[in-house]
């Protein structure tokens, strides 16, 4: 019998990759909506990029424009652990940070 307030797994449905220094590409099973909650047509079964470069002429998709602009998003998922050993401090936990950087070479 598990106890219901130990937190279960999840397995994601949805893998949102972000591309090099490209659009944020979708894939999985998901509704895309606008701030008044209004349903974007996304074809089922698709990928679908989502701008972040913000210079798309068709937000949220991406049009490509990310190129011509020399969009560059240096970001990459640095574990917090990874994070501690690059600053000297303790490391906190082993999930990706949000505002993880890239290493620096
Ligand atoms: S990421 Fe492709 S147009 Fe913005």
């Amino acid at each position: 019998m598990s106890d219901e307030s130990t937190p279960q797994p999840v397995t994601p449905s949805v893998t949102i990759l972000a591309k090099n220094n490209g659009p944020f590409l979708v894939d999985g099973p998901f509704r895309l909506v606008d701030a008044d909650g209004n349903e974007y047509d996304v074809p089922a079964g698709k990928k679908v990029n989502l701008c972040r470069c913000g210079g798309s002429t068709r937000k949220p998709f991406c049009d490509g424009t990310h190129s011509r602009i020399g969009f560059e998003a240096a970001e990459r998922a640095v574990r917090a652990a990874d994070e501690g050993e690059a600053t000297g401090q303790a490391p906190q936990g082993g999930q990706a940070t949000a505002g993880g950087q890239a290493p620096q070479a």
